[in-house]
């Protein structure tokens, strides 16, 4: 007789099996951090990773994310649950999946949600691990009602195992419906080793065949091992495919990080199995932003969360017992075949009080304002004759995140060098990206503790990272070198929820 014993590390807990008092020591050990978030959504303690099931559902906002409880590595992953009625409070609740079953024995991984009569389908994968290094991957639903109550469905899994010609990393489910159909997207690994998408197909959202490979016609590197997180929408009449693939060569001004988000603007057809691409980019070019997922807003906008993190890097928060937290919601749109990210509408709600002041800036100049750690700044700058300008933010005496143009260059890099908790230096200090840096440019920053978010011509270029700064890192520097006139407003955010 075979005898099955299951495969344990100790990092294959769950919430259930916490010692007594053992989570609320990490709670309190994390409680204090100076580098806690006060807008963005964070864990209490623990890792957070990939934002999940986004919705705006029955009048609030619900956002479900990957998390590990006990101290900050990617372990036994949970779903956590926070939710918002304005998109900028948000509150906790009960932790919604928890992988205490044979089907999703080591992780409730990644997925989306649909709204299906009137309750959330909540699609995840459940991760299976045989040994240290072979696993397989179940496709699982769970269903919220009306009352926020979470059931996982009894004919679970919905999909078991993965089909021939790709191996066990297959997962984080993404639904739609089209034409009275349902189809779910999968990131996924074929035999080969290359990253691929594949497409089930089903009637009622539960019982799900298998349709075939999405044709990308993208002609990915064969470095490319696995496409992660896939999202698909529809945004002004145009197709867009949201992924993350991993194995990208890094490029001049491109996909610079370890792992990278990559968008993929066309037309594509389900019922072949094709996505025609007319151009593909890079999302964000920060130093930590991956498996971001979208959702339909309450006016109909497409909103986009991404994970403020990046996989295999320790982060100073670690010693804190947790790790990450996710972007600010952000509002996309398609222009000049781009898209553009900006700040979601609903973070003007958090402007407490306001401060503005004109810029002239002359060769070698500095402008200096005292800042704080929780802020907005929009600045807008005009008739910009330097060469090289830029703005420090978290700055001091010893510190500072540089952002800096460069005209002839026509560029624009991200510097992170420069603070005493370095992290991530194996995959460089620096991020960049193109910019057509003409007379005018204008730049909106959200400051929260230890993450910028830059927002750079209306949100055609956008860095999202994270720093740790010392406490007394709080400045601001808007340098020149040369002649430049602008202005600036500084906006007070106070908000301090999910404490
Ligand atoms: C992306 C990812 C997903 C997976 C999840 C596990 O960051 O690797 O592919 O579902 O994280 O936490």
């Amino acid at each position: 007789m075979m005898i099955l014993t299951r495969y344990t590390e100790p990092k294959y807990r769950t919430i259930h099996d916490a010692k007594e008092n053992e989570l609320e020591l990490l709670k309190e050990k994390s409680a204090n951090s100076a580098w806690k978030p006060g807008y963005h959504i964070h864990p209490g303690y623990g890792l957070m990773n990939d934002p999940n099931g986004l919705a705006y559902f029955n009048g609030e906002f619900h956002v479900f994310y990957q998390w590990y409880p006990f101290g900050a590595i990617h372990g036994m992953k949970h779903w956590a649950h926070v939710k918002s009625a304005d998109l900028v409070n948000w509150e906790r609740l009960p932790t919604a999946i928890v992988p205490v079953e044979e089907y999703d024995s080591h992780g409730a991984y990644s997925g989306a949600s649909l709204e299906i009569e009137g309750e959330l389908y909540l699609y995840y994968t459940g991760n299976i691990k045989y040994n240290a290094e072979e696993r397989s991957a179940n496709q699982c639903l769970a269903i919220m009602d009306k009352n926020g109550d979470i059931r996982k469905h009894e004919t679970n899994p919905i999909i078991k195992g993965v089909p021939v010609g790709y191996t066990g990393h297959v997962r984080d489910p993404k639904v739609f419906k089209k034409d009275d159909r349902y189809y779910m997207l999968l990131g996924a690994q074929r035999s080969n080793l290359t990253g691929a998408i594949i497409v089930y197909e089903s009637n009622d959202a539960r019982n799900w065949t298998f349709k075939g490979e999405l044709d990308l016609e993208l002609d990915l590197p064969d470095s490319c091992y696995m496409l992660e997180c896939p999202d698909y929408f529809e945004l002004n009449g145009q197709d867009v495919l949201v992924v993350s693939p991993q194995g990208l060569e890094a490029e001049e001004h491109a996909y610079q990080n370890l792992y990278n988000v990559m968008y993929v603007l066309g037309e594509l057809d389900i019922e072949h199995l094709t996505f025609k691409v007319s151009s593909h980019h890079e999302l964000d070019k920060g130093f930590d932003f991956y498996a971001p997922q979208t959702f339909e807003g309450k006016n109909g906008e497409r909103l986009l969360f991404g994970w403020a993190g990046m996989g295999e890097i320790d982060y100073p928060s670690d010693k804190e017992d947790w790790a990450h937290c996710l972007t600010t919601p952000r509002e996309l749109d398609i222009v000049n075949g781009r898209i553009i990210q900006k700040p979601a509408r609903e973070l003007k709600k958090l402007r407490k009080h306001s401060e503005s002041a004109e810029l002239r800036l002359e060769d070698g100049s500095k402008e200096w304002s005292p800042g704080s750690v929780q802020y907005e700044l929009e600045i807008s700058l005009q008739s910009i004759e330097a060469g090289t300008f830029g703005i420090e933010l978290f700055a001091s005496e010893t510190e500072s995140l540089v952002l800096e143009f460069n005209r002839s260059a026509q560029a624009v890099t991200l510097n992170r060098e420069n603070f005493k908790e370095k992290f991530g230096g194996e995959h460089g200090f620096e991020r960049s990206s193109k910019l057509t840096i003409g007379e005018t440019v204008n730049i909106q920053i959200f400051v929260d503790r230890s993450i910028a978010e830059i927002f750079i011509n209306d949100g055609a270029v956008v860095f999202t990272s994270r720093v740790f700064p010392d406490v007394e890192s709080t400045g601001i520097n808007v340098f020149s070198d040369g002649k430049l006139n602008g202005s600036y407003h500084r906006h007070e955010l106070s908000c301090r929820s999910l404490l």
